[in-house]
């Protein structure tokens, strides 16, 4: 089975967010099963530094306006997943961020930025360019790649089975009408059955309800979506998709957020030896310029500074929780008013306050191992990757009781503390006296080391490995295209492959 997963990011070749995580470790865990997955993204200047072996395999045939495109392959740093990379300076070959310029404005032009990815991909898909390998499956993500069900939806002839996953309901990429001609789109797609919404062009839509099947992120966030207060307005598509519609829960990318063999820190650890961890702490502590104090509770918070993560809400409860005897060390970016009130923090609390405004891998990976304790609570969470990277790293997560972060987060209750279920702390109403009080049960519980241990080690040994989760979109990808995928067989994905270059040779 081959697969053409399309996506914005993946990391380390680009990286905003959860996306670019899942954008790699699905198709790494995907191919362990025995199936040919292969990324497609744009070509933005940064990947073009650490992906391996570029070469050009194809020039692309002018389209949607645009005329200096090729098709780069190269093989995903690391790894043995190959990745075609879209190359065309006008469209990605720009300084500033992946949807936004320097100056954090979102770039004029990206309905037709991320249109063209959608096109490339059902050319690739179609085996219109040149390229000798084609998908069964086309597998698109997120909104930047929602026009490709609809294009490949436009083909008469057979056609991959098409995925679309949603990731965020809350990013829809919206663009005015008047894209629709520029675009490639048919009149007759522009209505309330199509990809309109509320008069615009909604991408997000287009892979909504063109795609054959859809998924998101976590079982939980799937029933919310279909409600008003999480379906951000597309609950309705929703609920007519309702019976091709799955949530798959994401995992732990075990070869980058592992504490065993992370290199980013300055001491590993692992559930049978913790005591690295000790020294992950003090050795933080050290860099951010804190007091180095085994037994103060450092509490850590590593996210985009938005409205959905509750940073507002934490903002709120700052003033308190720098008032307890606590260590405080964030970093993150995003809503610059919000950014500036954590500046401000920084200000008023330096003395056991450190805040990073940035975006910053390796310190994301230290904090997480540093941390006691993680704030990862958000009004709104499709699955959230960072809860389940502090669990591994022992570092007991603060959730509010949504989507993915209600599916793998047991609150420490007595009851789940005494039959050792759990793994964190979990609250309900996005305020900050929920918050608060949810703080205040984690720092009571720190100061009973035995209880704290044992919560710490339930947390590290749950199991959040992408094994389970690819087996599950491996299922849907054979019901979706009617292909049998005989998964743990190694005899078949042997078969597979030599199907594969006998056609290559043929070709
Ligand atoms: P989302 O995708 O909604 O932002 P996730 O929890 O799914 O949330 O994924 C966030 C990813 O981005 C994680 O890998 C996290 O470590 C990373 N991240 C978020 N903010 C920062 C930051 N400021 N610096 C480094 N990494 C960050
Ligand atoms: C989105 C979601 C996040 C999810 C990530 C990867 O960014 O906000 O909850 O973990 O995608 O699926």
């Amino acid at each position: 089975m081959r697969v053409l997963f399309a996506t914005a990011e993946a990391y380390p070749l680009a990286k905003t967010g959860g996306l670019a995580d899942v954008s790699r470790a699905l198709p790494l865990a995907l191919r362990k099963l025995g199936i040919d997955v292969r990324l497609l993204m744009p070509g933005y200047p940064r990947a073009y530094v650490r992906v391996e072996n570029p070469r050009i395999v194809a020039k692309i045939a002018p389209a949607l306006g645009v005329d200096d495109a090729t098709l780069v392959e190269g093989i995903f740093p690391e790894t043995d997943l190959p990745v075609y990379l879209i190359d065309s300076p006008s469209l990605y070959r720009r300084n500033g961020g992946l949807y936004q310029d320097e100056a954090g404005k979102d770039w004029q032009d990206n309905a037709l930025r991320f249109a063209f990815l959608a096109h490339v991909g059902a050319e690739i898909a179609l085996g219109r360019i040149g390229q000798t390998w084609t998908p069964d499956i086309v597998h698109a993500n997120d909104w930047h790649a929602g026009l490709l069900p609809l294009y490949l939806s436009l083909h008469s002839g057979p056609r991959p089975s098409t995925i679309f996953t949603t990731h965020n309901m809350a990013f829809q990429g919206n663009f005015p009408a008047d894209w629709l001609e520029k675009l490639g789109i048919p009149g007759a797609c522009f209505q309330a059955a199509g990809v309109e919404f509320y008069n615009q062009i909604s991408f997000l839509k287009a892979g909504l309800r063109y795609a054959d099947r859809v998924t998101t992120v976590s079982p939980t966030y799937a029933k919310e979506i279909l409600t008003p207060e999480f379906g951000c307005g597309m609950e309705g598509v929703l609920r007519q998709r309702r019976e091709d519609f799955v949530g798959i829960l994401n995992g732990i990318d075990d070869g980058l957020w592992n504490p065993a063999v992370d290199p980013m820190l300055p001491r590993t650890f692992h559930l049978s030896d913790i005591s690295g961890k000790r020294a992950c702490k003090a050795a933080l502590q050290q860099e951010m310029g804190l007091k180095v104090a085994p037994d103060t509770p450092l509490i850590g918070f590593v996210s985009r500074i938005t409205h959905q993560k509750m940073a507002d809400v934490i903002l709120e409860a700052l003033p308190w929780l720098c008032a307890q005897d606590v260590q405080f060390v964030s970093v993150g970016e995003g809503d610059p008013a919000m950014e500036a009130g954590f500046g401000q923090v920084r200000e008023l609390y330096s003395a056991n306050a450190a805040v990073i405004v940035g975006y910053d891998e390796p310190i994301a990976h230290r904090l997480q191992a540093a941390a006691d304790i993680l704030l990862a609570p958000a009004r709104f969470e499709p699955c959230g990757l960072t809860q389940l990277y502090a669990l591994k790293y022992g570092t007991l997560p603060i959730v509010r009781r949504t989507g993915g972060l209600a599916d793998t987060v047991v609150d420490a209750t007595a009851t789940s503390i005494a039959d050792r279920s759990a793994t964190g702390f979990v609250f309900d109403q996005a305020t900050s006296e929920e918050l608060i009080s949810a703080i205040g049960r984690a720092l009571s519980l720190y100061r009973e080391p035995l209880i704290w241990r044992r919560l710490q080690l339930q947390a590290m040994a749950q199991d959040f490995s992408w094994d389970a989760s690819a087996t599950q979109y491996a299922a849907l990808y054979s019901a979706a295209s009617g292909m049998p995928v005989d998964l743990g067989a190694k005899d078949q994905h042997v078969v597979l492959a030599d199907q594969e270059s006998t056609r290559q040779a043929a070709i």
